[in-house]
């Protein structure tokens, strides 16, 4: 295999004909060769190959054949010949999500993070976003959104592309068969695929199981507790999370405490504000919970952790994994994150603040801020390969909840697999965003076979 970077042409001419600088022609050894098989995406075609005199490294197509390979458009990308007869241009790298007609904001809230990434592919692929509804499965093709300068996105029709990045934003609608279906009819083709949903806690512990090694980071937890479970979980762990197994940003988590000689405590959020109330004994509190309706078969109890703090205030951490060009992980960037006064979570929308991980570290760990750091990515790179090795679908990009005890362990409070981009707005770690999309384009290259590091 030969792969490397080119400018695409196209010319007015009729018919079907692909021409190769003598430049490209031998870095790509087709020097002998009359006719090849050229592909973009899921379509292709075989043409005969000409000479295009010129320095540099060109391909030139004829209009005729751009348009049967619904060629995306001319100008600088990668190439690649497998074998001596075939050639491919690309890769075309989709990224698939809800659309909506808005002009400028056609990805609501993910449009910005979506024309980031396809700022890090720049010059060398042609990425686009496109939803389940523009995908033609018939003739093999695919209605996407291409930014264009100014901010505003032009649509095309395209081939199938050469990777997926799954970034659907409903969690429920993802569960339906029909997307599920959709989704598959990828992996049928061959074409990775990743992430391919959004995680559901209770299921990331599960995994975990079998892996002493990685679930020692989990914290004791129970899906559909009884009220003697919750009652023994007290007894056993002195405070406890209550969590929707399937939820986010910090929505539905109560958190529960035996403080002996005093009673019960229950603190939640609600109406913007956070609620701290007391019970002396067990069946008050537990009635409370009655009347609050929580659907306990969708809830985890969890041993509660204590966490280190600055101010009184308990810090937690995200760590934001992604997949480089080799397909191995690594921890493209960290935030701290300190809960806000007498919140029950560290979210920035219930006061939390967001900090860079060193200060948070040196602040609560003093000399041993360096190493307890260390140990924190081992653990995340420990904890995503697990979960990788257990899940059976492709994963890409992961946003671990990690928290540190007292006692200086690394606890898991949960994975996920769509992970927001919130810390990266901090402004010290915005370069690490960028380092993240630039991970995931070296990922998209590998997984699409543009990379010398495969094959
Ligand atoms: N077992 C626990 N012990 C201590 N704090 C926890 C525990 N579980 C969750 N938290 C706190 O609540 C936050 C939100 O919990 P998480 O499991 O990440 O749910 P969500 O999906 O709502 O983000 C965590 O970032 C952490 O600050
Ligand atoms: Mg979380």
């Amino acid at each position: 295999m030969s792969l490397t970077s080119c400018t695409l042409l196209v010319t007015r001419q009729e018919t079907r004909s692909l021409a190769l600088s003598p430049s490209l022609r031998e870095q790509l050894e087709l020097d002998n060769v009359r006719s090849v098989v050229l592909r973009v995406g899921s379509l292709n075609a075989t043409v005969p190959l000409r000479t295009f005199n010129r320095k540099g490294e060109y391909a030139v197509l004829s209009s005729s054949l751009a348009s049967t390979l619904k060629l995306p458009s001319s100008g600088k990308c990668m190439i690649r010949s497998s074998g001596t007869r075939e050639l491919q241009v690309g890769p075309l790298i989709g990224v698939l999500t809800a659309v909506s007609n808005h002009p400028t904001q056609p990805f609501g809230p993910r449009t910005a993070y979506i024309r980031e990434l396809m700022e890090a592919g720049k010059n060398r692929s042609f990425f686009f976003a496109f939803s389940p509804q523009s995908v033609n499965w018939e003739t093999e093709t695919v209605t996407g959104y291409f930014p264009s300068p100014g901010g505003s996105w032009v649509r095309k029709t395209i081939p199938l592309p050469d990777v997926v990045y799954n970034r659907l934003p409903n969690r429920t609608a993802e569960k339906t068969a029909a997307l599920r279906e959709f989704k598959e009819k990828f992996v049928q083709r061959k074409i990775p695929i990743f992430n391919w949903s959004f995680f559901d806690k209770w299921e990331v512990y599960r995994l975990l199981d079998g892996d002493r090694d990685a679930s020692q980071h989990v914290p004791d937890s129970q899906i559909n507790p009884s009220s003697e479970d919750i009652r023994k979980m007290l007894d056993r762990h002195r405070f406890i999370y209550l969590k929707p197994t399937a939820g986010s940003l910090g929505y539905g988590i109560f958190r529960l405490t035996l403080n002996p000689g005093k009673g019960y405590f229950l603190r939640y959020r609600k109406d913007g504000s956070n609620v701290l109330l007391r019970f002396p004994k067990f069946d008050g509190l537990f009635n409370m919970l009655r009347k609050l309706k929580l659907k306990m078969s969708q809830y985890v109890a969890q041993q509660g952790i204590r966490l280190i703090e600055i101010d009184g205030c308990p810090i937690d951490f995200r760590f934001h994994l992604t997949k480089n060009g080799r397909n191995e992980w690594v921890v493209a960037g960290v935030g701290a994150k300190k809960a806000g006064k007498g919140s029950v979570t560290t979210h920035v929308r219930t006061g939390g603040q967001l900090m860079v991980p060193e200060y948070a570290l040196s602040a609560t760990q003093g000399e041993l801020a360096d190493s307890t750091f260390q140990k924190a990515k081992d653990v995340a790179i420990k904890l995503a390969k697990a979960i990788e090795r257990e899940y059976p679908h492709r994963l890409g990009e992961l946003g671990l909840d990690l928290g540190i005890d007292q006692s200086d362990n690394v606890w898991m409070f949960e994975a996920n697999s769509k992970p927001g981009r919130t810390i990266f707005k901090h402004p010290q770690l915005k370069q690490q965003g960028k380092d993240a999309s630039a991970n995931l384009f070296e990922h998209f290259l590998y997984l699409s076979r543009f990379s010398d590091r495969r094959e």
